[in-house]
């Protein structure tokens, strides 16, 4: 950006726009150029852009609006456009405003007048459409291998640790036992759906806008089926103003980025949580940690802590999105250009965010010890309690919670555990308790126990973990 500014003011004498200054003769601003250019981070979909119009002169030809011969030229140029972007050699010049016309104009440079036609039926209005949604498909799909690489390496810590008993947590105040593998499952659950959000979003992208021009369509007879197949889009859009207006297709996605990288964070506050001195439930490696610049004792995990406050731009760059277009007439205005920064800055973040979170995942060791001991305090199978008194003495749920309570109590002022309970103890609560209860008072015994459907028994998420592992195994091939 500092470079661009300094080319802008390093220039003497600015002429008008070369390519759109035919009705005018004044020369523009500085701050006109500085304001309206974008070409420092549209630049980033310049593959999109060529590709787009490759499609669209090989259409030119097909319809006969050109001719193959002038068609063959302007698709040869283009290609060595490409090749000079990739190889770095490529002079973006700001005062040309955008991708879309530095490209057209060196193109004039290397292929001569020809160039010109390649314009012919399109408009930069659909043709940023176009770019953005080809270039947004790409990236939701790189999003989409991610997450499926997370998932696996969350499936396999899974199956490694799916007999580790740790506390299960409602309110962050002990729950019920669980087993890590379940927790960790649990992710992988969230991440589907994540994954499904994006398969769902390239549906709606996938919608081709090339062809509406401004926002009337044109008089040409162009074939806008042929640029729909060219660019693997499923189907033009069947109107042209909302071909050109619409920003719903980047809307979408930012949204399941959003709900993405919510899910990320929530398990990044947990690793903060976890490698924290009250908890001490995991060890993060040296490799993936920071320290102080003053507290020589200190390992931090500010890897997670990123995640967890990135989550925050990202959530931002929706609301900026929406906010920019809530009050936006049809058809194209300059505003839409606002969409493009924020969803670059999106997607970078997003995409360090799931490789920081695989990393983490990779490396993270559990201490068994200590998950187990968190997961044998504060009266964790209480309700184990509860639910035998049920299956055991007919007693009404209610019921047995409440004697239950007055147990927990008794623990309490005792100072000991349910399982340190003597029986005589016991049945002072309920006459009819026998030996039986203490096959379920501890944490083990309480996830060993639990048979519903999606629970955190050791047998049900070892379960669980392969058919995971097995899935995503398949779907990387
Ligand atoms: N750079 C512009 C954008 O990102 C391209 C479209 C310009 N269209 C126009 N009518 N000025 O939206």
């Amino acid at each position: 950006e500092v470079f661009f500014k300094l080319k802008v003011n390093m220039v003497k004498k600015i002429n008008k726009n070369k390519m759109w200054g035919g009705r005018f003769n004044a020369d523009q601003d500085k701050i006109m150029i500085e304001m309206n250019s974008s070409v420092n981070f549209d630049s980033r979909f310049y593959t999109e852009d060529i590709n787009a119009s490759i499609a669209h002169a090989k259409m030119l030809a097909k319809t006969k609006i050109i001719t193959s011969k002038e068609a063959r030229k302007i698709v040869v140029g283009l290609n060595k456009i490409k090749s000079e972007f990739e190889s770095g050699k490529f002079n973006l010049d700001p005062l040309l405003e955008d991708i879309h016309m530095n490209i057209e104009s060196n193109l004039q440079k290397k292929i001569g007048d020809v160039a010109k036609k390649l314009h012919t039926g399109r408009s930069r209005n659909d043709q940023v459409a176009t770019d953005m949604r080809l270039y947004i498909r790409k990236e939701c799909n790189v999003m989409i291998n991610l997450i499926c690489n997370l998932q696996l390496e969350l499936s396999k810590k899974a199956l490694k640790y799916y007999d580790f008993i740790m506390p299960g947590f409602t309110h962050l105040q002990v729950a019920q036992p669980v087993t890590l593998g379940h927790h960790l499952l649990a992710y992988v659950e969230m991440l589907e759906r994540d994954k499904s959000r994006f398969q769902d979003a390239i549906k709606r992208i996938n919608q081709n806008p090339l062809g509406a021009a401004a926002l009337a369509g044109t008089t040409f007879p162009i074939d806008r089926n042929m640029t729909t197949k060219e660019l693997g889009f499923t189907e033009p859009m069947a109107n042209s103003i909302d071909a050109v207006s619409a920003r719903d297709f980047i809307i979408e996605p930012l949204s399941a980025i959003s709900i993405l990288a919510t899910h990320l964070s929530r398990f990044s506050e947990e690793i903060i949580l976890w490698v924290s001195d009250g908890f001490n439930f995991i060890e993060l490696p040296e490799s993936l940690s920071t320290g102080s610049s003053i507290m020589p004792q200190k390992k931090n995990p500010d890897i997670a802590e990123l995640v967890r406050g990135k989550n925050g731009r990202i959530i931002s760059a929706l609301l900026s999105i929406l906010v920019v277009m809530k009050g936006l007439p049809l058809a194209y205005s300059k505003d839409l250009q606002e969409d493009k920064e924020l969803t670059f800055d999106a997607i970078d973040s997003i995409m360090i965010s799931l490789r920081a979170i695989n990393a983490i995942t990779k490396k993270l060791k559990p201490k068994k010890e200590n998950l187990l001991i968190a997961a044998e305090e504060s009266y964790s199978t209480a309700t184990d309690l509860a639910d035998w008194l049920v299956a055991n003495l007919n007693v009404p749920f209610r019921e047995s919670h409440k004697i239950t309570g007055h147990i927990v109590k008794y623990c309490e002022t005792k100072k000991i555990k349910l399982s340190e309970m003597k029986i005589d103890e016991l049945k002072k609560f309920h006459k009819d308790i026998n030996n039986g209860i203490y096959d379920v008072l501890s944490a083990k015994q309480s996830v060993n126990h639990k048979k519903s459907f999606g629970s955190t028994s050791p047998l049900m998420v070892n379960k669980a973990a392969k058919k995971w592992v097995n899935k995503l195994h398949n779907e990387k091939k």
